[in-house]
């Protein structure tokens, strides 16, 4: 989603405005635009597509120089994206940059016009820029909490007034933004990745909270005007952890990060032997005390909910539902007080899940938040939270954060089942023992890569292809189709095997690729039985297994076999195959695999 940067300090402002923005490039764009003061008055820049493209403009046009100004990467909700359509906005003395959605745009554009105020793009932002120059009468702070009590919506908001050069001003209701401290310089940004090269301190703005940036310090005042005090944070990422050191995409960089951000992840969680969540939270009575869970969130971060139901059925025998984030806030589900509902989300603002944690909230639930952003609203509004600490992801297609979300899981899942006395200690330590060796398996699975590639290199062609498994394998086979369709843009479903005779074995043609994920022993057979139905069919399978599984070759055109181990933990390395076969299809189709087409890493809109 939109990306908003700010800057006021000595430096070249435009250069400064153009590389934070370079780094909020991962959250999907399609134009974007910086202004800045420039001798006396503001030198706007924007275009319809990338910053490259924005670069060559201002060289074939202008460079605006200046000390101070504001950035926006933008993408598009109201108006198509073009070069109109892109921020910054002006109104009279005001320029703006927007993130999110104002949601009575209508009514108020209606009523400027009224007063006859005209309009250049279809945005929702310029309806903001006007209004806020509308009230403009010399005091910034009054006429930004004027228009603040008039906008409903989500949005971030970065402005700047004609008659107040070299201040910035910010403000947020529900979309992320945070104030980044240096010395005799100030930022704005929608995350701190973008700004780690400058200074790691900086403010969270809380709803309705204005900061006002000047190059010796940062102001912030309350809803009511008032100033207040703000606590000052310092990101535990360093600029390394933004940057691709030597990798060619931050996919395949994230993907071998997997081992080091399980380990991270983990190890504080678990004390002699045991898992230990209580640092977040989480003690040994709430666990007892409840009588069913839910697991709301989008994507990825929903697939890991999939794994964790199976996983906390298995061992804790507990109820869970997994649901949509987008489809629990309008079905009034059955949550109330006894409940447990786990938000699980890498960026921790995704909106849809955002609004099923207040919901959840509402109904009297405990909420349990398993976020990877830190400070985000999701894991700010949580009762409890799990972070991952992943690290910054920049790669769209979520990989790291999805495998540390797995490792929660299985955490959660063996101190429920301990909790509710369904596995003993002895039985607790020995799963914590597994879940500790998983780094190293991920690691061993990494070496498979050149067996993917060469696996890509036959899907490259295909016009759809099956993702097929039975249980956790099922669960797997979801994320495995949906990395693939994100990033290579081949149209792939996933089916639960047993499933394909009931209508979808139809779609088999002669050389359809089928990827089959069979991990799970129990369920060999009954899944080799589904991989030879397709193959009779002229499918070209591919099938993940254990090491030693029996399967038939005559069914298998290629195999990855992961090391034996237990089949319970089997999520957790069987994935990156599946990952890596996503990441070598899309480099050979020639994809920009880090921003895939049309997707934004954080949404943050509906
Ligand atoms: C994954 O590859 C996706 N790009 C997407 O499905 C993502 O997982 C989803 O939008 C949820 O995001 P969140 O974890 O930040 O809430």
């Amino acid at each position: 989603m939109c990306g908003i940067v700010g800057y006021v300090g000595k430096r070249d402002c435009t250069k400064v405005l153009i590389d934070a923005l370079s780094k909020l490039e991962y959250r999907g764009y399609d134009s974007a635009g910086i202004a800045v003061f420039e001798n006396g008055g503001i030198s706007v820049a924007k275009t319809k597509g990338r910053l490259r493209d924005l670069c060559e403009k201002m060289k074939k046009t202008h460079i605006p120089s200046g000390h101070s100004g504001i950035g926006h990467t933008r993408w598009a909700t109201h108006g198509e994206p073009n070069d109109v359509n892109s921020h910054p906005h002006a109104g009279g003395k005001v320029t703006i940059v927007h993130n999110g959605i104002i949601e009575n745009y209508k009514a108020l554009k209606d009523f400027l016009v009224s007063k006859g105020r005209h309009f250049q793009s279809e945005t929702d932002t310029e309806v903001v820029a006007q209004l806020l120059d509308y009230y403009y009468c010399g005091n910034p702070i009054e006429c930004i909490q004027k228009t603040l009590s008039e906008i409903q919506g989500s949005f971030a908001l970065g402005i700047i007034f004609a008659d107040r050069p070299d201040v910035v001003y910010a403000v947020r209701r529900e979309s992320p933004l945070i104030v980044g401290l240096g010395k005799d310089e100030n930022f704005i940004a929608s995350d701190v990745t973008a700004i780690l090269q400058y200074t790691r301190d900086y403010y969270l703005l809380e709803h309705d909270e204005i900061a006002v940036l000047g190059m010796d310090g940062v102001k912030v005042f309350d809803s009511h005007g008032s100033e207040i005090k703000k606590e000052r944070k310092t990101a535990d990422w360093d600029v390394d952890a933004a940057e691709k050191q030597g990798y060619e995409h931050f996919m395949l960089k994230e993907i071998h990060e997997q081992p080091t951000a399980v380990k991270t992840t983990i190890t504080p969680r678990i004390s002699d032997g045991l898992p230990d969540l209580s640092e977040c939270g989480i003690t040994v009575e709430k666990l007892r005390s409840f009588n069913q869970i839910f697991i709301v969130a989008c994507g990825t971060a929903m697939h890991a909910g999939l794994v964790g139901k199976y996983i906390i059925e298995e061992l804790a025998r507990v109820p869970v539902v997994v649901d949509i984030a987008s489809e629990f806030r309008y079905r009034n589900p059955l949550v109330g007080v006894g409940d447990l509902v786990i938000i699980i989300s890498q960026s921790g603002e995704t909106a849809d899940s955002l609004a099923a944690l207040r919901l959840a909230k509402s109904l009297g639930a405990s909420t349990l938040g398993i976020v990877n952003a830190k400070g985000s609203s999701i894991a700010r509004e949580s009762d409890m939270l799990i972070y991952t600490h992943a690290g910054p992801e920049i790669a769209v297609a979520s990989t790291k954060a999805y495998m540390v979300q797995l490792s929660v899981m299985y955490l959660f899942a063996f101190e429920l089942a301990l909790a509710k006395e369904k596995i003993d200690e002895a039985e607790c330590r020995r799963l914590i023992g597994l879940l500790r060796q998983t780094p190293d398996l991920i690691a061993s699975i990494l070496e498979s890569a050149d067996a993917c590639q060469k696996i890509s290199s036959q899907l490259i062609n295909a016009d759809h292809l099956l993702y097929i498994g039975r249980g956790l394998d099922y669960a797997l086979s979801m994320e495995g189709s949906l990395k693939l369709k994100e990033i290579s843009y081949i149209h792939s479903e996933s089916y639960a095997a047993g499933e394909l005779k009931h209508g979808t074995i139809s779609l088999i043609t002669n050389g359809m690729p089928v990827i089959a994920v069979a991990t799970q022993t129990k369920l060999l057979e009954k899944t080799v039985s589904n991989i030879k139905e397709v193959k009779a069919r002229g499918a070209k399978t591919i099938v993940v297994c254990q090491q030693g599984m029996e399967i038939d070759p005559s069914a298998v055109d290629f195999k990855i076999e992961i090391p034996k181990f237990e089949d319970i933990i089997m999520p957790m390395p069987a994935v990156v195959p599946l990952q890596l076969i996503a990441y070598y299809t899309s480099v050979l189709r020639g994809n920009d695999v880090d921003k895939p087409r049309n997707l934004a890493k954080s949404v943050t809109v509906e």
